[in-house]
């Protein structure tokens, strides 16, 4: 595997690596490009400096004469090669005595025998560098009567641009060596929390909820820092939850089981003979094995529940005679708690194919709510009407409402709410799973302080069968 710090070290060098090697070039070739500049235009100066020079002071004689009596007069500081050739292009002079032989075909040559300056730069056989030629016209009053042609080997300009390269390649090199270090340096820095954060993970893989992955950056791996916590709190808290509830349903069977018992016990040690007394306790027992049966039977709902178990079983629901059953159930404990309790059916109610326990379960779950959470002296309203081929049941009360922020998670499992009436924190989450299951919606509005109104919607035709 390839790490990403190499990764991102080798792809930071290779940019560095073409950054240099291209202005390099660029450099290089500037430079390049002015030396040869400059020589052409030193050349251009001499040559027309001998021209003029020729002009003044020798065209009275021909060309050819010159040559023989006066050739290095007009010349004589040139340090180049110099050639003297006539209209025709051929050499009648050279200054290091090599004759090339198709002299009046190089362009500069040519050039100058159109009465321009020429120059070329091309490879000669008595020298292992370039060389550059410039000619000139040399014009006597009657006319152009011959080229003057010097000639210098790019050895020296070369050799400077090459010291120049070189030096430009070192700092080149050195920049790379310098980049290298400070990209590995850098992909350090990104590397480093990614590694805390994957040894962090790794603990908490492994069941340790306290390690923590420290935040270094406000960046993307920061933000996977805090998805990181988040998760781990989060998974610490409904542990501690699912704890709290486990515990509180063992202590509520306790319950049960100690008076079964203690009835058990009693019946043994001799009061067999009290019949009076023997069906009281026996009727106990039952009842109390009862209240057990339907305890468990909860519990393995909610175990189903989830585990996303949850079954339906579909019949018709006489939804009317449900709601008044519901009110029947919930009015001792309105009066009991003082709580103005009210079901208003709005107009006529149709036969709804679903599941009526499971049916009876939410409202009971949405009502026990409005009941815990409304003070004495508080209203709780109950309203089921028929709208647009689906029931609409809304419970309204004047309680304490639930906080803003509290208010998107009251129906995830275990949520609960800060205030102290709040129990398990499973019943909203069941009335949800339920009422998807059902095809309906389920809305909860809440005014912090002014109560709180739960909306179930459930369509009328879902799926028809019995
Ligand atoms: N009518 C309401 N008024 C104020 N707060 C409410 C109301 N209904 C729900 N809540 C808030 O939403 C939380 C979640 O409700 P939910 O019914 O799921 O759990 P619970 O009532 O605390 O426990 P359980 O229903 O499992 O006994 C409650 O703890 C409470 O804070
Ligand atoms: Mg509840």
């Amino acid at each position: 595997m390839r790490s990403i710090k190499t990764r991102l070290a080798v792809n930071f060098i290779f940019i560095i690596i073409i950054t240099v090697i291209l202005l390099e070039t660029l450099i290089i070739n500037v430079v390049k490009q002015s030396y040869y500049k400059n020589l052409e235009n030193n050349l251009y100066n001499q040559i027309k400096t001998s021209a003029d020079l020729y002009y003044r002071y020798f065209s009275d004689a021909t060309l050819y004469d010159n040559v023989l009596n006066n050739v290095d007069t007009f010349w004589k500081q040139v340090p180049a090669q110099v050639e003297i050739l006539d209209t025709n292009g051929e050499v009648l002079m050279d200054s290091i005595g090599v004759i090339p032989e198709n002299a009046s075909k190089m362009p500069d040559v040519k050039a100058a025998l159109e009465g321009n300056t020429g120059k070329w730069v091309g490879k000669v056989d008595y020298d292992d560098n370039l060389v550059m030629a410039v000619s000139y016209p040399l014009k006597s009053r009657e006319g152009t009567v011959g080229v003057l042609r010097f000639i210098t080997s790019l050895r020296e300009v070369n050799n400077d641009i090459k010291r120049i390269f070189l030096i430009f390649m070192w700092i080149g090199i050195i920049a790379v060596f310098v980049s290298g270090i400070i990209s590995m340096v850098m992909s350090n820095t990104i590397i480093s929390p990614l590694k805390e954060i994957i040894s962090a993970a790794k603990k908490m893989a492994s069941g340790n909820f306290t390690t923590r992955p420290v935040k270094r950056y406000d960046d993307e791996i920061g933000k996977l820092a805090d998805t990181l916590n988040y998760m781990a709190d989060e998974i610490v808290k409904r542990d501690q939850l699912k704890n709290d509830f486990i515990s509180s349903v063992s202590h509520e069977l306790r319950t049960p089981l100690t008076s079964i018992k203690g009835w058990a016990v009693t019946l043994r040690e001799g009061s067999m003979g009290d019949v009076e007394l023997l069906s009281d306790g026996l009727e106990i027992i039952e009842k109390e094995s009862d209240r057990l049966t339907v305890m468990v039977e909860e519990l393995l709902d909610f175990s189903k529940f989830v585990s996303g178990k949850i079954t339906m079983i579909k019949e018709q629901v006489d939804v009317e005679e449900l709601v008044k059953q519901l009110k029947m159930q919930l009015s001792p404990r309105a009066e009991r708690e003082n709580i103005n309790f009210e079901v208003i059916i709005e107009g006529e109610i149709p036969p709804l194919i679903t599941d009526e326990n499971r049916l009876k379960q939410v409202f009971i779950n949405i009502l026990d709510n409005s009941f815990k959470f409304t003070p004495a002296g508080g209203k709780v309203l109950f309203n089921v009407m028929c709208k647009e081929n689906s029931l609409v049941f809304r419970i309204k009360d004047t309680g304490c409402g639930i906080s803003p922020d509290e208010l998107p998670h009251v129906k995830e499992k275990f949520f609960k709410g800060k205030n102290s009436n709040s129990s398990n924190g499973i019943g909203l989450s069941i009335c949800d799973e339920i009422i998807k299951l059902m095809g309906g919606t389920f809305e909860i509005a809440s005014v912090l302080g002014k109560g709180t109104e739960a909306t179930v919607t459930l369509p009328l035709n879902n799926g028809g069968e019995v």
